[in-house]
């Protein structure tokens, strides 16, 4: 079953639902008729979010959880009990050169954009497998394809994922459980801090998607049994010029990046 024929009478959970891609999936997935568990650690956002729901007739519970501490992910994951669509949706960013990084900051991207997401789907993906039925999503980034000065430990936590994914889509899909990444460009939400978009190459900035969009671009790749979607679509092109011209893609990269990072400093 790998398509997603519908979400009624189905439990959803989504990691990072305070705010941005995270609060609209949580929301479309409520609407279609989904139970939905929310996860992320700002009490507030997240009870707002639950409240929306509601207001709109859906279920809602939340959850709250540092997917940077695996205890926290067991506990949450042991407390919503059995899920059939999972969302690996939580996660930050932050724009600096490898050498600015601080060790600490670098740990905790990974353990937040990787790991949390590993532990969450080592936790439910067994009675998934034991009832032949799941959907995983990994909110991963183009960053998880192509890397880009400043992006150096966000692309790697995001390379994992797409790896991880990739692999999982493979390993499970003969057990009736459907794995896919999602790939988006920038997304217009929170993710930025006003620094973070100065810093951004004017191309991201011009171009920044809508987050409804990545949401809308999600639910069809669902629907369709895709297993990756790089939203906007035309983009995944790059990652085939890459392959075929790996300098001319490198050398247009480092022009459109480091000059806005090395000002930045
Ligand atoms: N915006 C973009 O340009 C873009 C592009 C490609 C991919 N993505 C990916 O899309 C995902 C969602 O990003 P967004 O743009 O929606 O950003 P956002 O608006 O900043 O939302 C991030 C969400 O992640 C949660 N989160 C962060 N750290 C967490 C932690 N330690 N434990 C639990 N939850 C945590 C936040 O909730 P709390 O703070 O309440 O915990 C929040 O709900 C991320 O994985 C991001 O990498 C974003």
């Amino acid at each position: 079953m790998a398509k997603l024929d519908t979400l009624q009478g189905r439990t959803a959970l989504v990691t990072g639902a305070s705010s941005g891609i995270g609060r609209l999936v949580a929301r479309r997935l409520a609407a279609e008729g989904a139970r939905v568990v929310l996860v992320a650690r700002r009490r507030a956002a997240r009870e707002r979010v639950a409240d929306e729901i509601r207001e709109d007739g859906g279920e809602a519970r939340v959850l709250p959880c540092d997917v940077g501490d695996r205890a926290q992910v067991l506990e949450a994951a042991r407390a919503a009990g059995p899920v059939d669509v999972l969302v690996n949706n939580a996660g930050f960013g932050g724009r600096a050169l490898f050498v600015d990084h601080g060790l600490d900051e670098m740990e905790r991207m990974v353990r937040v954009n990787f790991l949390g997401a590993l532990w969450f789907t080592r936790a439910l993906v067994e009675p998934m497998v034991a009832r032949r039925r799941g959907w995983i999503v990994f909110m991963a980034s183009v960053a998880g394809r192509l890397g880009v000065p400043g992006e150096s430990i966000y692309a790697a936590s995001k390379f994992a994922l797409v790896g991880l994914a990739e692999t999982l889509s493979m390993e499970l899909e003969d057990a009736g459980v459907h794995v896919m990444s999602v790939l988006p460009a920038a997304v217009d939400t929170p993710f930025f801090t006003a620094e973070d978009r100065e810093r951004l190459p004017s191309v991201a900035r011009r171009g920044m998607l809508a987050p409804e969009a990545v949401v809308d671009a999600m639910f069809d790749g669902l629907r369709r049994g895709r297993r990756e979607v790089t939203v906007p679509r035309r983009l995944a092109g790059v990652y085939v010029l890459r392959a075929l011209f790996p300098s001319l893609v490198r050398r247009g990269t480092r022009r459109a990046t480091l000059s806005r990072l090395a000002g930045a400093r």
